[in-house]
């Protein structure tokens, strides 16, 4: 069985949350099945299709955009749905979804995962399962964490739960979470480190933050 694991983020494989949950994954899937990765961080990788299409199923791992799918992946998506069809080809191809969004709620990621549900009717694929959680950008600073430990308990669950699917060539329910840790902590972390150092990169401060309007 062959394995494809797609990155689509924009952001560089060493920056993008969408690898890191990629690693996991492949670490659970065992040596049995061939796994071959791809990164498509811009519009094109046309050149890839064909060989996509010898795979016996794909898992799309791509960051929450505007409540839905990084452009430049959506259009990669179109592409691939449209020269499946000209090829006409029968082989199953399942899919699965393992994607972050950057709020804490997971279950933000709903809309996208029932995007790639209607690709897949489109594209002749069959949709499995997806899984997404929440507060991605936090997973870059537990690099130390084990899967299934401390904030990772939920994702550990959950990419076990995908792994074992994929394996098996079983279909799941969406598995929507966020990490295991108190959303006023993440919050907290989130201005802390993230917010308000961006804002003084910027000339701004925190007042500046929480002002409706930017500044004249
Ligand atoms: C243009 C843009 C739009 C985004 N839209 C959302 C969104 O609608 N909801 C959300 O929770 N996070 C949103 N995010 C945050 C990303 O999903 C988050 O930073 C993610 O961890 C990035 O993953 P990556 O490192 O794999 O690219 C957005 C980020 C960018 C840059």
């Amino acid at each position: 069985m062959n394995i494809a694991l797609i990155n689509g983020s924009p952001r560089a494989e060493r920056k993008s949350n969408s690898a890191i949950l990629l690693r996991f994954l492949k670490s659970k899937l065992g040596n049995d099945s061939p796994v071959a990765s791809y990164h498509f961080n811009r519009p094109g990788n046309s050149e890839y299709f064909q060989e996509l299409c010898g795979m016996d199923t794909l898992v799309l791992s791509f960051p929450l955009y505007a409540d839905a799918i990084p452009s430049h992946f959506f259009q990669i998506m179109v592409e691939f749905a449209a020269y499946r069809n000209r090829a006409n080809l029968q082989q199953e191809i399942l899919v699965y979804v393992l994607m972050n969004n950057g709020f804490y709620e997971g279950r933000q990621c709903n809309t996208a995962l029932r995007i790639v549900r209607n690709w897949c009717r489109r594209a002749g694929l069959v949709y499995a399962q997806g899984a997404a959680t929440g507060a991605g950008e936090t997973l870059g600073f537990l690099k130390q964490t084990p899967l299934g430990h401390g904030p990772l308990g939920n994702l550990g669950k959950a990419v076990t739960a995908l792994a074992l699917n994929i394996i098996e060539r079983k279909k799941g329910d969406d598995i929507l979470f966020s990490p295991n840790m108190p959303r006023s902590f993440w919050q907290f972390m989130a201005n802390r480190v993230f917010w308000l150092p961006a804002a003084k990169k910027n000339g701004l401060n925190r007042k500046d933050i929480y002002r409706a309007t930017a500044p004249e």
